[in-house]
């Protein structure tokens, strides 16, 4: 697997997660999160417009790493890397999927809250695990606590995390990268508030600057 996309996540800090209504938006959204310093965009298969909008981003945005987040099976996964999808996300441990990402060398975020799950994820070839809906689990608490057995297991938290709690998710060293839609809600892509979004992208790489400061 080419794991230097997950040396982006780590750089990046933050990955925005979207719901995209119209696939028209999907450019602009990724170039407002690209000009507030988030060049990242994890686009859930939640809706009709995900695949054109990775696929919008993925052709005129050749600087933004682009994904496919919420993908559950593999004909998903596969529409996805085929609209130009370069990582995917899946909120559980969907082990078709992760077997053929391994096998066709596409990184893969898969979720894992269990000790059960984690062990699945490290016998599959992942150490890079989604944790997911982090805050309603028990947030970083719940990090420490089922990190103490797996030391070479790393976390992209998601779920609840905003501006606010940003920082102390950073700052834990088991959080490899935040994950979040808080910064692009589905209301603000669809209604066009791109300068909102690139604001909220510039207060996220602010605050990851104060982890990240040779980045
Ligand atoms: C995800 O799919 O990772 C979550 O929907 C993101 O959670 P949030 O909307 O609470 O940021």
């Amino acid at each position: 697997m080419d794991t230097s996309i997950f040396d982006h996540f780590h750089a990046v800090g933050v990955i925005p997660v979207l719901e995209i209504d119209s696939a028209a938006h999907a450019v602009p959204t990724a170039e407002a999160l690209s000009a507030g310093g988030l060049p990242i965009a994890e686009v859930t298969l939640r809706t009709e417009a995900g695949l054109d909008s990775i696929r919008n981003i993925a052709r005129r945005l050749p600087d933004v790493l682009v994904g496919a987040g919420t993908v559950i099976n593999l004909k998903q996964a596969q529409a996805a890397r085929d609209a130009g999808a370069q990582f995917l996300v899946s909120p559980g441990m969907a082990e078709d999927v992760v077997i053929w990402a391994v096998k066709n060398q596409i990184p893969v975020l898969a979720g894992a809250v269990t000790p059960t799950e984690i062990m699945r994820g490290l016998n599959l070839g992942l150490t890079l695990l989604k944790f997911f809906p982090s805050e309603t689990l028990g947030g970083l608490k719940a990090i420490k606590a089922i990190s103490d057995p797996f030391p070479q297991v790393r976390f992209i938290p998601t779920g609840g995390i905003r501006l606010d709690n940003l920082a102390e998710y950073l700052r834990m060293e088991k959080v490899h990268a935040a994950g979040g839609s808080w910064m692009a809600k589905r209301a603000m892509i669809a209604e066009g508030r791109f300068e909102e979004i690139q604001r909220g992208a510039e207060e996220a790489s602010e605050i990851v600057k104060l982890r990240n400061p040779i980045f």
